[in-house]
């Protein structure tokens, strides 16, 4: 398996009870997981454990054979090869876009992050909005900035931190697609989180779904959600 998670459990320093409890997750190269639950579930808590903001009270995480972090090792975040998507987009406002892409471009040449910033921006459709700053786009094209942003430096791990919440529904239908497309087209392992189940099943190879810390479904979209059929049908 790519990702491994072990007995992950987790809790902060104020709280009085688990906020992650005995969390088991297997996801394949190139998989989609959506980790559907509702607010305070404990959605936004798995990426900051996975991505290494916080640190497990118990369990493990390998990604790609490597041990992020164990009850004797930790890797930190800028180490992890984690590339992640948040919430509000968290673009910097005075950066065009292209700026913010070639951002989280380290150890790249010049001239390959040039050619890289290129890639990625025809990847999302934005190559002709590369001089424009974020102010000047409308909230999908904020998003697939974030996104291009994210896969740049080819991440090993992709995670999605509620990627519709900032968009009005009609065009999160519309992009809830094309995330699909673009994120299998590179094939980078994903895991996005969401309380919106059409989300899930739209994109989603694998639903976990998510309440009070604990996994109470696992499997696939027609498993999890048995009655309706799956959107891309
Ligand atoms: N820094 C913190 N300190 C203490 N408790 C926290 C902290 N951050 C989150 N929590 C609590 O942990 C629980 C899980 O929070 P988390 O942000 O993971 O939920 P979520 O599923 O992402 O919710 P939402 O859908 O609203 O984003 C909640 O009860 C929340 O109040
Ligand atoms: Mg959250």
């Amino acid at each position: 398996m790519y990702v491994e998670i072990n007995n992950l459990s987790f809790r902060y320093k104020n709280a009085n009870e688990d906020t992650i409890n005995n969390f088991n997750l297997s996801i394949e190269k190139g998989e989609i997981v959506s980790i559907f639950g509702e607010s305070g579930s404990g959605k936004s808590t798995i990426l900051r454990l996975i991505s290494g903001l916080e640190l497990p009270t118990n369990g493990s995480i390998m990604i790609n054979g490597k041990k992020m972090v164990d009850e004797t090792s930790f890797v930190m975040p800028e180490n992890r090869g984690i590339g992640m998507v948040f919430q509000d987009y968290a673009l910097f406002p005075h950066m065009t876009v292209k700026e913010n892409v070639k951002f989280g471009l380290k150890n790249y040449s010049k001239n390959e992050k040039l050619s890289r910033v290129k890639e990625v921006l025809n990847m999302v459709d934005l190559e002709e909005f590369a001089e424009r700053y974020p102010h000047e786009l409308s909230g999908g094209q904020q998003q697939r900035v974030a996104l291009a942003r994210a896969l740049a430096p080819n991440p090993s791990l992709l995670l999605l931190d509620e990627p519709f919440s900032n968009l009005d529904a009609d065009l999160q239908i519309k992009i809830r697609g094309e995330l699909r497309r673009i994120i299998k087209k590179t094939g980078i392992t994903s895991i996005f989180v969401t309380h919106d189940r059409e989300d899930s099943r739209a994109i989603a190879d694998k639903i976990v779904i998510l309440r009070k810390g604990i996994i109470t479904k696992i499997g696939d979209p027609k498993e999890v959600f048995p009655n309706e059929p799956p959107v891309w049908c």
